[in-house]
């Protein structure tokens, strides 16, 4: 059976970093810390949301985090200038090893898809703005079932839209939880280490794979 690839999208392809540029403006040099936080706080609210059955889409808990950093002293940003770093949210960059990665995996022969916490709307557009939306045969969401990764349920919900059994599946995650996550249904995954300094949870379930970029997918997955 043809090897079926599920792509996390923020954190994998999308650089949630990129807007440190506009952060920049706002908070000067903790621009750096600034992102960090909205991100670890996003994911945080979209577990909280997951365990307690209270879904609302990512972009609320993208929202409801940026709400919360900016309640830290020096945080305190004005709402149009909220709503301008929500917007910079919609047209992130892709990782600048993204197209080469995602052209070697079609020359390959790799069936493709984008799987995101993200609603397909928001995906699509990232995905569209980065310009590497056909290299996708469809983007599954969570919201299709509404809860969150890492629910067994998400990754069961994938393979069931994209026909493909786990022991023929891959999930490409740069986030350590989602890998978690997708192992634990028996599918394979590819750890794509971002930065040096990230380790990966010293639990049970390691990644099939580990790559820091997705020039090295292609050559990595069997
Ligand atoms: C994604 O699903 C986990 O945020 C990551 O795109």
């Amino acid at each position: 059976m043809t090897t079926t690839l599920a792509f996390d999208i923020y954190g994998t392809l999308i650089d949630t970093d990129g807007v440190t540029d506009a952060l920049e403006l706002l908070v000067a040099e903790r621009a750096g810390e600034f992102s960090r936080r909205w991100r670890e706080k996003q994911l945080e609210y979209s577990f909280r949301r997951g365990l307690m059955h209270d879904y609302q889409e990512f972009a609320v808990c993208v929202r409801q985090a940026l709400d919360f950093v900016c309640l830290s002293p020096g945080f305190n940003l004005s709402d149009p200038e909220k709503q301008s770093l929500m917007d910079s949210y919609r047209t992130l960059p892709a990782f600048p090893d993204v197209k080469t990665g995602l052209d070697d995996v079609k020359q390959a022969g790799f069936r493709s898809y984008a799987f995101s916490n993200g609603s397909a709307a928001a995906v699509g557009g990232l995905l569209e703005h980065a310009g590497i939306d056909d290299y996708f045969i469809d983007v599954v969401s969570v919201d299709e079932i509404k809860t969150f990764k890492p629910d067994p349920a998400v990754y069961l919900h994938f393979l069931e839209r994209a026909g493909a059994r786990p022991q023929d599946a891959w999930l490409i995650s740069g986030n350590p939880f989602d890998v978690v996550g997708a192992l634990s249904v028996g599918m394979r995954a590819a750890w794509v280490q971002r930065s040096n300094g990230t380790v990966f949870d010293p639990w049970e379930l390691q990644p099939t794979v580990t790559i820091t970029t997705l020039t090295e997918l292609a050559g990595a997955i069997k």
